[in-house]
């Protein structure tokens, strides 16, 4: 891991069960999928405020906790909830749960979020996997020094190549594709929505990707799951609502559930 950028004493107050654990792999749970936890084993949890320089959520929906956890027979750390760059935090701060994380030493980080589709064969309630994407906040986590990171392979290709594996065994309709990051908040206009298709994009979002890209910078291999909560603007006509988007991520919950479990399994 000659490439890690390291992060000294940057969380000197970890709370000792979390500092004593060592999961084998990280999870991030994004909006509305904190009740993947429920079908794990659950060991401790540590709410993030408890975390000195640790950003909090306050977006409503994100729950700011870690938990430490077994499924599968695997050690598993999630954090439930994350901070956005919309809430105002600086890259650097969105990606501090990530810095904390990959300080425990796992070897994988799977990533969750919530995203609109603009593939016309992605239905909303289904998920996507990331093989790659595009960062269009014009910022970086990294920012700071010349960290001129290889990017070619965010997401890792044998994770991808296990889970498309488990999701065929399993009937789950796994779609693999772009995911866009914008800053957000406020939602897509459907000319950016257009935009963002003739980009190369399947889904768009607001999250993930400068977590993705400090854990990689840290050495991870990192595999990212989309919930597709909703047609990306202009696609319908319909409005957007939060409300939908959690409502969706909620139901669509267990089918990654049942994925993420059987992949722990083979991680063990
Ligand atoms: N756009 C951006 N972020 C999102 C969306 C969307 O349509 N749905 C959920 N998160």
């Amino acid at each position: 891991m000659s490439s890690a950028i390291p992060c000294p004493d940057e969380f000197s107050a970890v709370p000792a069960e979390l500092a004593a654990f060592r999961p084998k792999v990280a999870l991030v749970l994004g909006s509305g999928l904190g009740g993947f936890a429920e079908a794990c084993d659950r060991l401790f949890a540590v709410p993030y405020a408890k975390i000195p320089g640790l950003p909090e959520s306050g977006v409503p929906g994100h729950e700011g906790e870690f938990v430490g956890a077994e499924l599968g027979g695997v050690r598993i750390l999630l954090a439930k909830g994350r901070v956005h760059y919309y809430e105002g935090h600086t890259p650097r701060e969105v990606a501090a749960q990530v810095r904390l994380m990959a300080s425990l030493g796992p070897e994988v980080l799977v990533l969750t979020n919530a995203a609109g589709t603009l593939n016309p064969h992605f239905a909303p309630g289904g998920w996507m996997m990331l093989n790659d994407h595009l960062n269009l906040t014009a910022a970086s986590p990294l920012s700071g020094g010349p960290n001129f990171f290889d990017m070619s392979e965010v997401y890792d290709a044998r994770l991808r190549d296990l889970f498309r594996g488990l999701a065929g065994e399993s009937g789950l309709a796994l779609h693999e594709g772009v995911y866009a990051c914008v800053p957000g908040p406020q939602y897509e206009t459907p000319a950016e929505v257009r935009m963002l298709r003739m980009l190369g994009a399947d889904a768009v979002g607001m999250s993930t990707v400068f977590e993705a890209i400090q854990a990689r910078a840290l050495g991870l291999r990192v595999a990212a799951f989309s919930c597709l909560t909703n047609w990306a603007a202009g696609v319908t006509g319909q409005p957007l609502s939060h409300q939908e988007v959690m409502e969706t991520g909620r139901s669509a919950a267990a089918a990654l559930s049942v994925l993420l479990g059987k992949a722990m399994a083979k991680m063990s």
